[in-house]
């Protein structure tokens, strides 16, 4: 029975209650995209296996040990996207978006898959809010997209949101990198894990963020790559910095930031929580993915946060959020002909936008009004022979108790309704703003 009645092991139902909360964060992330001129980008929730192989790189934790890779049954190798990147890069591709002049500018929410072992904040069935930004080859932009995530977290009242900052460099100058690392681990091959001693000769920056605590204490004295930086890449580097001064945005630059996706290429970021002590959101530049995926060479550059760990963030921060209506009116009725007019009032009120209920469970009167107060209706209205008789209805203030009798047909109804209703209106409002 467990099967059927327990959500898969790292996955979370996200129900109404819960689910009122995400939108509100969800509203902040795509107005703050919009506002910045990016464009909502749907990618399928499957893509061909090739596509993170070439993209992420097959040496890095997500492509070896966390995707949900299966084969169709036409044989084809498919895999739930485990980030959102790979994907917008394809479409932006496939779909000639660069047509329109660069940059292009997208963004997403959407949710990603990775079979990692969950623990607080780290789940199978991820959500990210993501941008991506192509054509854009000036440091302007990276500082630009970092600024654009923390507005968003400062908006959502994010108050323990760092900036950890370093620069990768460009395959050129991690030619010379590579060789330190090599030689470096090579030294020390006996402290590797098994996965790391096959990184070595592959890819020796990826045992830099390998997970083992062993392997973590021998990257402790590693070589920096900050320190192999050629001229134009420190240029660039310098240049994202003197920018987010500018914009007055603290940093940490951490040389031993290498994030853990292989396009990478110059400046890296995270933004770590300093309270829950993981990173609500990373991202940084890959001036060579767009190449390595068939298209012109094109410098590219996003981020992605993390959702289910931003939530966290903001519940342990007690921020608080607007309290959706469920119901402004409630329609209570007594009888048959009552209840057919309590429906059709209700969806005139539906037709204005109003949200608004009437009995759907054939309640008595009292177990009505209970449910009305229940659910947060600031209006009552109550329904009944001598009402339809008279063509008009009490409509109660529930906060107040005041009782306005306002007509029950047509037009005047509407026009009644909004009449009271607005001269109750209350525009405080505290909390996340939009
Ligand atoms: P990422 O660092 O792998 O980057 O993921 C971004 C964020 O997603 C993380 O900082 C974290 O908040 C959240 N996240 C990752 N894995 C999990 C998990 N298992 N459970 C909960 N949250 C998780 C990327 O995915 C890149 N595509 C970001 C990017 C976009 N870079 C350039 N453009």
């Amino acid at each position: 029975m467990e099967l059927i009645t327990k959500a898969p092991k790292g996955t979370v139902d996200i129900v109404p209650g819960k689910s009122e909360k995400w939108q509100v964060m969800e509203d902040v992330f795509r107005s703050e995209a919009e506002l910045n001129g990016f464009g909502e980008v749907r990618t399928p929730v499957f893509e061909h296996t090739e596509l993170f192989l070439r993209g992420v790189g097959d040496t890095t934790d997500v492509v070896e040990k966390q995707m949900y890779t299966f084969e169709d049954k036409g044989g084809r190798s498919i895999t739930l996207r485990p980030e959102g990147t790979a994907g917008a890069v394809r479409a932006m591709l496939e779909n000639g978006l660069y047509n329109a002049g660069y940059p292009v500018k997208l963004y997403y929410l959407t949710s990603c898959y990775r079979y990692e072992k969950p623990q607080a904040g780290r789940l199978r069935e991820l959500h990210q809010f993501g941008v991506e930004m192509f054509g854009a080859a000036q440091p302007v932009a990276d500082a630009q997209i970092i600024a654009m995530a923390l507005s968003a977290f400062k908006r959502l009242g994010l108050e323990d949101v760092g900036l950890q900052l370093n620069s990768i460099g460009c395959p050129e100058c991690r030619k010379e990198y590579h060789k330190a690392l090599k030689e470096y681990f090579t030294a020390r091959k006996d402290q590797l894990c098994d996965t790391c001693l096959s990184r070595l000769e592959r890819n020796p920056m990826r045992i830099l963020d390998c997970k083992s605590p062993e392997c973590q204490e021998v990257a402790q004295g590693a070589p920096k790559i900050t320190d192999y930086l050629c001229e134009d890449c420190k240029a660039h580097f310098a240049k994202v910095q003197e920018f987010l001064t500018a914009l007055g945005i603290e940093f940490e630059i951490d040389p031993g930031l290498v994030r853990g996706l292989d396009y990478y290429t110059r400046t890296v970021f995270e933004f770590p929580s300093k309270s829950l002590g993981f990173a609500l959101g990373g991202g940084g530049r890959y001036d060579g993915l767009v190449e390595e995926f068939g298209g012109k060479p094109t410098p590219g550059l996003g981020f992605g946060l993390g959702l289910d760990r931003i939530m966290m963030a903001l519940e342990a921060q007690q921020v608080e959020f607007p309290q959706p209506v469920k119901c402004e009116a409630y329609i209570a009725s007594m009888g048959d002909a009552a209840q057919t007019k309590a429906l059709l009032l209700m969806e005139e009120l539906h037709r204005c936008g109003i949200p608004a209920d009437c009995d759907l469970c054939g309640r008595g009167l009292k177990a009505q009004m209970k449910y009305a107060d229940k659910i947060g209706a600031k209006f009552t209205m109550v329904l009944g022979d001598n009402e339809l008789e008279a063509g008009k209805a009490e409509l109660k203030n529930m906060k107040t108790g005041e009782k306005r009798k306002i007509a029950i047909s047509g037009q005047d109804f509407i026009n009644d309704y909004v009449t009271v209703s607005t001269e109750a209106e209350d525009f405080s409002q505290d909390g996340i703003f939009f």
